[in-house]
C-alpha cells in the first residue's frame, strides 16, 4: 500500500521518570528496526506526540498497540499522509524530552501541548505538529 506517515498526541497516564522514557524508547527502536517503522516522539506536560513512517499496515499496527498501551490514553490521530520518502529516514524512533523548554523557547509547542488535550487544541495542532517535528531533524528553530 505503499509509504504513509502518522502523526498523533497522546496524554502520559503517569509521569514518566528519565529512565521510563530510556525503557520506552530501547524497546521502540528494537521493534521498529524489525517493522522498518521510522519517525520521532516528544515529551512534554504529561503529552506525547509522535511521527511514525512506514508502510502502511506496519504503522497502523504499531498504532493499534501504542493505543492498548497502558503508559498513555486518550490518543488522537492528528495526521496521515501518503509520502514519497522518509523525513526521518536514519530515526528508529528520535526523541525529545521537551520538559525543561520554556514556553518562548518553543512557540509551535505550546498551544499543543503545555495543557491537557483538547478539541480546541486538535485543529491548531494538525497545522503545526508536523512542522514542530521536523523541526528537530532538520536543525531549524522550534
Ligand atoms: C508514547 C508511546 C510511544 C511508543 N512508540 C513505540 C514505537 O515507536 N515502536 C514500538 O515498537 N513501540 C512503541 N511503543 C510501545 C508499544 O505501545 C508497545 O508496548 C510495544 O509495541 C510492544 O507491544 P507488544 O508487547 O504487544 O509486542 C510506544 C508506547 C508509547 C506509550
Amino acid at each position: 500500500m505503499g509509504l504513509i506517515r502518522l502523526v498523533y498526541i497522546s496524554a502520559a497516564t503517569q509521569q514518566p521518570s528519565d529512565q521510563d522514557l530510556i525503557s520506552l524508547l530501547e524497546g521502540a527502536r528494537e521493534r521498529n528496526k524489525h517493522r522498518n517503522v521510522t519517525g520521532f516522539l516528544v515529551y512534554k506536560n504529561r503529552t506525547f506526540m509522535q511521527v511514525l513512517e512506514g508502510e502502511h499496515d506496519d504503522v497502523h499496527q504499531l498504532l493499534a498497540k501504542i493505543k492498548k498501551d497502558n503508559r498513555n490514553n486518550g490518543l488522537v490521530k492528528l495526521l496521515e499522509q501518503p509520502i514519497e520518502q522518509r523525513d526521518f529516514a536514519h530515526w528508529y524512533m528520535g526523541f525529545q524530552n521537551l520538559e525543561h523548554y520554556t514556553a518562548e523557547q518553543l512557540p509551535a509547542y505550546v498551544e499543543i501541548l503545555d495543557d491537557k488535550i483538547d478539541e480546541s487544541k486538535i485543529e491548531v495542532a494538525r497545522g503545526k505538529s508536523l512542522n514542530l517535528l521536523l523541526s528537530f531533524v532538520k536543525q531549524t528553530d522550534i
